[in-house]
């Protein structure tokens, strides 16, 4: 196809994904180094959509040229807090586009696509994460109407790096539990915005989702008579492997290894050193376990400002930074996301 100024461009065409584009997404997605600060490579063997399934409602979008998949784009609908109430959020992922068809307008109509099917749902906001000095992605949100709104860290901490001290009266927690658990998430993340967690149902529903996809179980903790915090334990190696591209010195001990992330989801406590302890009991649980050959990484999403997550200074965490945009969708302007701090979830990375 050639336009005006004699540019070839590649035919392709945008359709909704299916569960026989698997093989060719899994290929995509490697070939696709995100070109951030630290770049960062994925493997999402087996299964391509198993990052979708943390949702109750999502779909994906595929540009297809004449030799196959040559991009990917994806939106989930997310019922979250923003200033406290309940609204329609639509959130953005999973855009890559193929090396060799890079700048040609293939992200733009994957964007398009994913576009027109998020208005028939009707959300007020849209938001995506992207990695600091992913200069493409980051000049593409924003030519498309997204204002970056906070600074975020995936903070990472090699679980043997985590000293053994022993947590007292952790028990693991049920789904009775559940109502404790979003009280203490709460507590956790008092006005934070993106929260995803409305109701207990809606806890629930995330946790029965996460069933085979890797989540370990929920301990709670007590201090007089009350749990005090709960850590959730989700292991994301059977949705996604992370690879860092390079070699600078803070990842010297991750080089050619796998990542196996370990999310703290849900996490909820009180108290400055309520953190602190959902990292010693995750870390010693998961040494309890055999992990040979894989690097296993404790892994906490948080708002950069947040002053919850500041104990996490004392394990030296490793920070991956991102940066929050959002878009207003529902001409609520007064909507003011990004002037409070945001919750950070863990499905969204
Ligand atoms: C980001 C990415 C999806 C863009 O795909 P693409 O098909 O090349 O993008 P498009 O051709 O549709 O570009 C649309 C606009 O985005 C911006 N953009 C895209 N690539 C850019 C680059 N390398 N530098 C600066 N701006 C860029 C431009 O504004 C561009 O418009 P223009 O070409 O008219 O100037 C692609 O670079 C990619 O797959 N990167 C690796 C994976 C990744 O980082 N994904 C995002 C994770 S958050």
């Amino acid at each position: 196809m050639m336009d005006d100024t004699g540019c070839k461009h590649p035919a392709f065409r945008v359709r909704e994904a299916t569960a026989e584009d698997n093989a060719a997404l899994l290929a995509l997605d490697r070939a696709c180094v995100v070109a951030a600060a630290t770049p960062v490579a994925f493997d999402r063997s087996p299964n391509f959509f198993a990052r979708s399934r943390a949702y109750p409602s999502w779909r994906v979008y595929v540009a297809e040229g004449d030799a196959g998949l040559i991009g990917v784009g994806a939106m989930a609908l997310k019922t979250v807090l923003v200033n406290g109430a309940p609204l329609r959020a639509a959130y953005f992922y999973d855009l890559r586009v193929a090396p060799g068809f890079r700048r040609l307008g293939v992200a733009k109509a994957l964007g398009d696509a994913i576009r027109g099917h998020t208005r028939s749902l009707n959300p007020a906001v849209g938001y995506s994460l992207v990695m600091e000095g992913n200069i493409p992605s980051e000049t593409f949100v924003q030519d498309r109407g997204s204002r970056p709104l906070r600074s975020c860290a995936l903070s990472l901490i090699p679980v043997e790096a985590v000293p053994i001290t022993g947590l007292e009266r952790v028990r693991p927690l049920e789904e009775a539990d559940a109502m404790s658990v979003l009280r203490l998430a709460r507590a956790a993340h008092p006005d934070h915005d993106l929260f995803p967690f409305a109701d207990v149902e809606s806890l629930c529903d995330r946790l029965h989702r996460l069933d085979g996809l890797g989540f370990r179980g929920l301990y709670g903790w007590k201090s007089g008579g009350s749990l005090t915090g709960c850590v959730g334990l989700w292991d994301y190696s059977p949705v996604m492997r992370m690879r860092i591209v390079g070699s600078e010195d803070a990842w010297s001990w991750a080089a050619g290894r796998d990542l196996h992330l370990v999310f703290l989801m849900p996490l909820g406590f009180q108290g400055p050193a309520g953190v602190a302890d959902a990292v010693r009991l995750a870390a010693e649980r998961l040494r309890q376990e055999s992990g040979a050959g894989a690097a296993r990484v404790l892994a906490v999403p948080h708002d950069l400002a947040d002053p919850g997550y500041a104990a996490l200074d004392a394990f030296r965490p490793i920070r991956l930074g991102f940066t929050l945009f959002g878009l207003d969708l529902g001409g609520r302007q007064d909507l003011s996301l990004g002037s409070r701090m945001a919750f950070v979830d863990p499905a969204d990375l």
